[in-house]
Order: structure tokens, then sequence, then C-alpha cells
């Protein structure tokens, strides 16, 4: 069975990209693929921070990334880039970490203005991990994805298409 798993980048688990992630995750699953969400923030920060490549922990998180056949990478939009998370936890991955992967870059902004931060900000990192196949990407509006009171996300049907398709082409790509 192949493998995907998500790197959930917001600092906080209620994010709105959360919203996506567990739509991806659902129809990954749907999919075929084994599937797991990978949360950086719930590594020790500071090892992270000052790069401790001997830390078990991170050890860990990075072995079930290589392990992986899929790779999404799902940020909140942070000063016009992704979240320090995600970098923190993409510079413990080692330099062709990401080789042979088929990657799918996810961030959620509060502008249109910079709905390429896929394209300008995630890609070039995901290219140095010598990643030759990294999808299009899903870029969201924080308001097209709803905090539901039952603490679930609603997205709008736009936005759940474009996360469908992209599964679509991630099964495709993985075969
Ligand atoms: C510190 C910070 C910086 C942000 N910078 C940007 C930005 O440069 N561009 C943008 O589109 N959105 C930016 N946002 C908005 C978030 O990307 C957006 O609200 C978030 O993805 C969804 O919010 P949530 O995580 O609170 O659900 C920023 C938010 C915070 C907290």
């Amino acid at each position: 069975m192949k493998k995907a798993i998500i790197i959930y980048g917001a600092p906080v688990k209620q994010s709105r990209v959360k919203g996506i992630t567990d739509t991806l995750g659902e129809e990954l699953k749907t999919a075929g693929f084994e599937t797991e969400v990978l949360y950086p923030q719930d590594l020790p920060a500071d090892k992270l921070l000052y790069a401790d490549f001997a830390n078990p922990e991170i050890q860990d998180a990075v072995r079930r990334v290589e392990q992986a056949d899929v790779v999404v990478v799902a940020t909140p939009i942070y000063k016009a880039s992704f979240s320090g998370f995600v970098k923190v936890f993409l510079d413990m991955i080692p330099q062709k970490g990401l080789e042979g992967k088929v990657v799918l870059p996810v961030a959620v902004g509060g502008t249109l203005a910079h709905m390429l931060v896929l394209d300008y900000a995630i890609r070039p990192v995901v290219a140095a991990l010598a990643n030759s196949h990294t999808l299009q990407g899903v870029f969201a509006l924080d308001q097209w994805i709803e905090r539901r009171e039952d603490g679930g996300y609603t997205l709008t049907p736009e936005l759940e298409e474009r996360v469908r398709a992209a599964v679509g082409q991630l099964a495709l790509a993985a075969l």
C-alpha cells in the first residue's frame, strides 16, 4: 500500500489549515493511501530551532517522511512565506530526502496577493531536497474554510473540489 504523509505546518492544531488537511486525509484514504499526519509543533521546538539532528523524536519524524511515497506540505501563510515550523522541520530532512516522492504544497492565507507562496517559497525548498515531482498545489483563502461549532470545518464547494482534484493527481502521479 502506498504511504502518504501530511506535514501539518500550523503552530496551532485548530488552524483552518486543518480544514484542508482533514479533507485531504480522508480523500487520500479513500484513494487507497495509508495516511498519517505529522505535527512539527509536537516535536521539541528548541531541538528543531537549534537543528539537533541527533534528537530521537526528530529522527523518527524524518524517517516517517522518508518512508512516504506522497508528501503534503501544508502551511498557513505568515509574512508572505510558509510558517516557521515548516522551515525548521524541512531543515532537518537530508539533502535528497524528497527524491522520488510526489509532493503537494498547500497554503492557507488571508490575501490572494500571497497565493504564489506555493511557487516562490515552498517549491524551491522542496526542489532543494531533490524533489522533481511537485504538483501545482492548493491555495485557499482563510474565508473559504468555515469553522463549525462542532469543531469541524466546512470548505466552499470549489475548494473541496480542488482538494479532491489534487488527490486525484497525487494518486495518478504516485502509481
Ligand atoms: C503572524 C501572521 C502573519 C500572517 N501573514 C500573512 C501574510 O503575509 N499573507 C497572508 O495571506 N496571510 C497572512 N496571515 C493570515 C494567515 O495566513 C491566515 O489567517 C491563516 O492561514 C488561517 O488562519 P488560522 O490559522 O487562524 O485559522 C498571517 C497570520 C499571522 C498570524
